[in-house]
């Protein structure tokens, strides 16, 4: 499978707070955290969150445990994500591809929405991450699932169905298939963060938008790239 960053679309991550705005709209009853914690144990692990903008699951992941590392390479998100987070977590602003962390560092690896933004570099990325994980630990992401509103809207059915086939492939079992919804205040809410789709003219059939969310795990010794 190629894998091109720019094939698809991307949010301006420069744009902090109207990413941050969008984020606090997505899974707007909350069904991803209360899946995360009746399925995963996260009490006292030491867990590394990728791609962690500006919090979605930093101040979830900081409640559980006291050993938290986050690695955002936006440094305007990043600065949103710290603000919320004081003193709860180690921030780190960088490109995850960049980093090199001690071997069997961390029980947890967590993304949520960003595995699939680092598609361009997984021949960096999978390495870095499979390094850092302890022997017996696990990646843990969510992603979308696909065959929702929000994918049609944002024009990346193909690619989400492309990236849940490939992490299949890559020793990731799907936990949990959730029906999320993004729930708006206003139409700017969502062209802020997307002004592409804006620029494209696409219009929102509503101002609640179905999500489906597909949370997968995988073990350290089955994450693997396939050859
Ligand atoms: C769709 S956003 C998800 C952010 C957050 N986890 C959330 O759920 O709201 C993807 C994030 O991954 C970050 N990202 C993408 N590639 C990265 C890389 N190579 N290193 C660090 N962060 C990266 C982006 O800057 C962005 O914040």
């Amino acid at each position: 499978m190629k894998m091109e960053a720019d094939s698809i679309w991307l949010f301006d991550y420069d744009q902090g707070m109207a990413y941050e705005r969008f984020s606090q709209c997505e899974d707007a009853d909350g069904a991803i955290a209360q899946c995360l914690s009746a399925r995963f144990d996260f009490s006292n692990k030491a867990i590394l969150e990728i791609g962690a903008g500006s919090g979605k699951f930093t101040g979830f992941l900081a409640e559980r445990t006291t050993s938290l590392a986050v690695v955002e390479r936006s440094a305007s998100l990043i600065a949103i994500n710290e603000s919320k987070n004081r003193n709860r977590a180690d921030f780190i602003n960088s490109d995850l591809g960049k980093l090199d962390f001690d071997a069997d560092s961390f029980d947890v690896v967590f993304g949520g929405w960003s595995l699939t933004s680092m598609r361009d570099m997984f021949g960096r990325v999978f390495p870095i991450l499979q390094n850092a994980m302890k022997k017996d630990g696990q990646i843990i992401i969510v992603e979308n699932a696909g065959n929702d509103e929000f994918t049609k809207i944002a024009g990346i059915e193909e690619l989400t169905s492309q990236m849940r086939n490939f992490y299949a492939e890559c020793g990731f079992k799907e936990e949990a298939v959730l029906d999320t919804v993004i729930r708006l205040p206003n139409q700017e809410t969502f062209f802020d963060a997307f002004p592409n789709l804006k620029a494209q003219g696409i219009k929102l059939p509503s101002l609640e938008i179905s999500h489906k969310v597909v949370i997968m795990r995988a073990s350290a010794p089955d994450f693997r790239l396939e050859e």
